[in-house]
Order: C-alpha cells, then structure tokens, then sequence
C-alpha cells in the first residue's frame, strides 16, 4: 500500500532577489516497510524536501508547490493545527544533530518525559515512567541515561536518544537525515542494523536520507537519487546498484566519501553543482556528464519509466547505453 505520494514537487527559496531552484519537479510513491533511500551529494536538495514533507521549511522565504500526499491527505493542504497531528505521530525526522534541541542542563529523562507530555497531556506520571524505560530499551540505551544530560553521552547514545524521541508516539514514517553519518563506522554500522531491525517489528517506513551509498545499499529496499534538485533516478535498490543507468547514479557509486564526509569531492565526477537560482535549458548534469550528446545541452529530458518501476530521467536511458 502507498503510504506517501510525491507529485510534481516543487520548492523555491526566494533569496534577496533570487530563487532557488532547490526541488524541481519532483514524483515518486513510498510504499508501506519500502524503507528509501535517498542520496546525491551536499546542495541535491534532500534536506529540503524532508522538511518540506513534514512542513518545516521557513514558510516566508519558501515557495512550495505540487502535492505531499500522506495516507490519501495532501500534506499541503493542511493548517498548522491540523499537522500537529501528523507531526511526530504519524511522520517523525531525525537530524544528525537532533539532540541540539535538547538542553544541557536538564537531565534527558525529565526532558523526554516533558516531549511525551506535549501529546499525551493526561498521561500519568507512572505511565510516562514506563513509556521512557520501554523507549530506552528499544534503542539499546541502559536506563540510567534516564538520569544522565546531555554531555555525558557519547554520539552514538546522543542519536539513540533521538531515535526513541522520534518513535515515541509510534509513527509511521520516520525520515533519518544524515542521522548517523557522524558516527564512527562500527557504530553507525550497529545503529543501522538495530533501525533495520526495529521498523520491522514496529512497522514502520524510513526515509534515509544519506549521501553514502553504502548505507542505502545495506539497509534500504528502494533509492531515490538526486542531483540538483531533480529525482534523477529511482528504483529498487537491487536493480540500481547492479546497473546503474543514470551517469550520476554510475558515478555516485564509483566515489566514496571522504573521511570528513559530505563535502568531499566525488571520484568519477568531476565539476561541482550548478546555480540552482539560473533555469537550464538543456539536462541538468550535463556539465559534468561524461556521456552527453548534442540532444542533452538543448533538450531537458524526460523521465522515462522501466520495468520494476523503475524512473530514470536521462535522454540515453530508453536505449541501451
Ligand atoms: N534556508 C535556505 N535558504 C536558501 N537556500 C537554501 C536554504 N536551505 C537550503 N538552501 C539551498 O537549497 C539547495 C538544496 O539544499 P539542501 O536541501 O540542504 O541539500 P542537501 O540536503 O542535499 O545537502 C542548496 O543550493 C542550498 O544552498
Ligand atoms: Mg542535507
């Protein structure tokens, strides 16, 4: 079953006098347990359509169109009062630094407990109680964290912390940005495979959002690749590593990131992002496409549509390059 639709999606930074192109029509469907994946590298755009899909981009500098469909109901549509709703209940998010939000000087247990209560305002004070050790233990957190703050965790503990913060009124989507990429490998490697894990007994669908490959490649059933603001290509997981047919997804997988992450320069593609804020007339990777023909500087190409429900939008994809 569809649990979200994404139709013709478009978001706009207005900027002083510029706009930023930062989603450009952008459709795909999450089925239900189909955990996504969606990667590209630092500027893609993927940040801002996570937010978008949970309404948090800054509403006066943003212009959002198209259609968020969640459970049959346009996420756009909605007031603020109506998404406090589907905030944290329905759909949650968690960021590489969640815990920010979180103040220092007050043990992560009271804090915790204060976030539950914002839902649950009649919640008894033993009901609350219960709800944090059950959460803790479901993150693999000893119960003494109950009582600790935030400096004396280590990152790891910090992003179980924000994983039960995110589970905890049992959502149905939970969107990860980045959420483990600061981690050392071992433990974002444990983090993902107890996430894994989890959405399977709590039912639930992830959004992963990453630019590491690998980690779409372990843990998602689906990939969404993004490339300056366009979905350049979407599709099972298994079908796209195998053959890649987008020369971006080709690339992205043929580069690692570097140890400092995100920014690093991608191997086996060279050039940098275009200005979002100018229009293309042509393909938007073709400055840096190593493949490009005369067709791909005039012509923006279309998204063809493959077997298995498979999405590629590149002018060679229909034929057999
Ligand atoms: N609040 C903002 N105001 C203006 N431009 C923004 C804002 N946030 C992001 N952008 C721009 O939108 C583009 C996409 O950014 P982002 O969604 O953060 O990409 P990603 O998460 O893939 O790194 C980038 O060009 C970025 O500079
Ligand atoms: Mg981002």
């Amino acid at each position: 079953m569809t649990l979200l639709s994404i139709k013709n999606e478009n978001v706009i930074y207005k900027v002083k006098n510029k706009s930023i192109h930062a989603v450009n029509n952008v459709s795909f469907d999450i089925e239900q347990q189909d955990s996504l994946g969606i990667v590209g590298e630092s500027g893609s755009g993927k940040s801002t359509l996570a937010l978008s899909i949970l309404r948090l981009l800054p509403k006066k500098t943003t212009e959002v169109s198209g259609e968020i469909i969640f459970e049959g109901i346009n996420l756009l549509d909605l007031s603020e009062s109506e998404l406090e709703n589907i905030r944290w209940k329905e759909i949650s998010v968690v960021f590489q630094k969640s815990m920010n939000s979180l103040s220092p000087i007050h043990k992560i247990g009271s804090q915790m407990s204060d976030i539950y209560m914002l839902h649950n305002k009649t919640a008894s004070k033993a009901e609350v109680k219960n709800k944090m050790t059950e959460l803790l233990e479901l993150v693999n957190l000893p119960q003494r964290v109950y009582t600790m703050y935030q400096h004396e965790l280590s990152g790891g503990m910090m992003q179980r912390v924000s994983i039960a913060l995110s589970l905890m009124h049992n959502p149905k989507l939970i969107i990860m940005d980045e959420a483990t990429t600061a981690l050392d490998v071992i433990t974002q490697g444990q983090i993902l495979s107890e996430i894994t894990e989890l959405e399977k007994r709590l039912n639930v669908t992830r959004i992963m959002i990453t630019h590491d490959m690998s980690v779409v490649a372990n843990t998602c059933k689906k990939i969404a690749v993004m490339y300056a603001g366009n979905l350049v290509e979407f599709g099972f997981v298994k079908d796209i590593i195998s053959n890649p047919k987008h020369p971006y997804t080709q690339g992205l997988l043929k580069s690692f990131p570097t140890l400092k992450g995100e920014r690093g320069v991608l191997r086996g593609i060279s050039g940098s992002l275009p200005d979002l804020s100018v229009q293309h007339d042509g393909c938007i990777f073709e400055s840096r496409c190593a493949a490009k023909g005369e067709r791909c500087l005039k012509e923006k190409p279309g998204t063809v549509i493959l077997e298995n429900g498979r999405m590629v939008m590149c002018h060679s994809a229909g034929g057999d390059n």
